[in-house]
């Protein structure tokens, strides 16, 4: 009876609890650089985005992997890619390379709280073989790109088509690619049921190269005069109005007083492609501050208490991972390395986060970790140097181009946030005590798997498409 009585009011908790579980958006963009967004820099034109930042919490600190894969491994598991072995670089076309099948990815949790599960954009965590793809790994649809790269106009990449609804392969012809994404999302939110929590994951292509977007993005910007830049602030722009779309259906559908909206960069901006990250320190692929510290922010109507303003404490892509889990009401999963952040986003509560580990790469050979104030960089971060520098008036600044550098490296992060001056001489503690932690980490990482690339995957085996079968 006692048995019985427990197990009714235990039902009842979890029904009503059900109730009122929270929707979650999260959007990715790919390739966004520090720089290029309004918020940051006045002179891009992104409306929405920097209304939903103003009127949500700006992350200051808020930490992504250099590249692609490694930051979306994070996003999905709640490791650190040195963790998974998917910290160096992004999959290849032609590698046989995936996040293993026996992570239990963020949809699939969610579905355990009844969550639908909808991803619409570029996966780009392995397809070689069906069990790798969204639509087995937790997500009820899929629309979009298994790999990186794909023309935007064209869907294609090297010598395959690459554009999936669910399994089946969708020819689609002339449309930009985040018009396409945008209309599929407000198709899932009019259809959805209000009643059902719903998780909608959606990684734009934008702003990846190649750099292409319609002319009329591209003429907000006739002021620009490098054609990267133009055309790349267009693509920009392209994304806000996307975004626009999309958080206007989700008001139209009465979702947005149970939801929560999460926007990050998966990495920082590719410096020579368009993107500017100043006045951070390098690009993209490097885990300079300009390759990791990711343009972020959450925005919610009625779950955030504390809005309007910027948070400086420290988050790593797992965190999302864990914050979203938290907020949909679930245990965070034994042995991961994220952190749940929702008093830091809900309440303005410090960060939990102590530390964040950049990287530990063994095929690269570098490493970083950063605590609240230091970052400790062993081995090669990537180019840095100060030049070239985007041509973007107004923001252009007379840095110098470093000496060779040495392989150890300490910023101070408060005072010296664009890592200019190394401290590794006048702070031997500190440089002692970051690499004692990295240390640690390293004792618990695992190499980075990299196979070669192997023709098995070639279009020309599949008709014309990227697709399984082939590892
Ligand atoms: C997945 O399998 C790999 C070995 O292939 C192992 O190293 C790793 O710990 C496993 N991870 C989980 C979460 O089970
Ligand atoms: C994709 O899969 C979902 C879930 O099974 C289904 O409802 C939807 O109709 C499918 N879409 C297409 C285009 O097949
Ligand atoms: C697809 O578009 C990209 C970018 O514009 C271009 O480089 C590529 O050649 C195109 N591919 C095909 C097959 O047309
Ligand atoms: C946004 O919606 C407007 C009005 O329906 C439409 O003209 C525009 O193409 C949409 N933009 C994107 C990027 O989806
Ligand atoms: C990393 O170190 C190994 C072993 O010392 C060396 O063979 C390799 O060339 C190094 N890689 C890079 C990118 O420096
Ligand atoms: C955000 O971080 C930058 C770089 O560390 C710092 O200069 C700036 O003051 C911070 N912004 C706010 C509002 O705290």
């Amino acid at each position: 009876m006692l048995n019985y009585v427990l197990v009714l009011s235990c039902l009842t908790l979890s029904l009503c609890l059900c109730d009122q579980t929270p929707h979650i958006v999260f959007v990715l963009a790919d390739d966004l650089g520090w720089n290029d967004l309004g918020f940051h820099n006045p002179a891009m034109i992104t409306p929405t985005l920097d209304k939903f930042a103003k009127e949500g919490v700006i992350f200051n600190n808020s930490y992504v992997q250099p590249m692609c894969t490694p930051s979306r491994s994070a996003f999905m598991t709640g490791y650190y890619p040195f963790h998974t072995g998917l910290q160096h670089k992004v999959i290849d076309y032609w590698q046989p390379n995936y996040l293993q099948a026996n992570y239990t990815i963020l949809p699939q949790y969610l579905k355990k709280r009844g969550y639908a599960t909808h991803i619409v954009g570029k996966w780009h965590l392995g397809f070689c073989n069906w069990k790798y793809v969204p639509t087995r790994r937790g997500f009820d649809t899929f629309y979009g790109y298994y790999q990186g790269c794909e023309g935007h106009f064209n869907r294609t990449i090297e010598n395959g088509y690459d554009f999936r609804d669910n399994d089946t392969v969708a020819y689609l012809k002339g449309e930009y690619s985040t018009k396409l994404f945008a209309d599929r999302a407000i198709q899932i939110i009019e259809n959805h049921d209000p009643s059902i929590p719903l998780f909608l994951y959606l990684p734009f292509q934008n702003v990846h190269f190649p750099i292409e977007v319609p002319k009329q993005y591209e003429n907000m910007y006739s002021n620009i005069h490098d054609n990267m830049r133009r055309v790349y602030s267009g693509m920009v722009s392209a994304m806000d109005e996307a975004f626009g779309n999309i958080t206007a259906a989700l008001e139209r559908k009465g979702l947005t007083n149970n939801l929560l909206l999460g926007f990050t960069s998966d990495n920082g901006g590719p410096i020579g492609l368009g993107a500017n990250n100043l006045p951070l320190r390098g690009g993209k692929t490097t885990i300079w501050e300009g390759g990791t510290r990711g343009i972020s922010f959450a925005h919610s109507k009625t779950l955030i208490k504390k809005t309007g303003y910027t948070h400086n404490g420290l988050m790593h892509a797992i965190d999302w991972f864990s914050t979203f889990l938290e907020v949909a009401g679930l245990p965070q999963p034994a042995g991961i390395d994220g952190i749940s952040q929702w008093k830091m986003w809900r309440d303005g509560a410090p960060s939990e986060r102590l530390e964040v580990v950049h990287n530990i790469d063994n095929i690269a050979n570098n490493s970083a970790i950063r605590d609240k104030q230091y970052k400790l960089i062993l081995g090669n971060p990537g180019p840095g140097p100060w030049d070239p520098l985007p041509k973007l008036e107004d923001t252009e600044e007379d840095f110098e181009k470093p000496d060779p550098l040495p392989d150890t490296l300490l910023y101070d992060l408060i005072e010296d946030p664009g890592e200019h001056n190394n401290l590794v001489d006048e702070l031997p503690d500190v440089v002692n005590r970051l690499k004692a932690r990295l240390d640690y980490y390293k004792s618990t990482a695992i190499p980075a798997r990299f196979p070669p690339n192997t023709p098995a995957g070639d279009p020309n085996n599949f008709g014309g498409v990227w697709g399984p079968g082939w590892c």
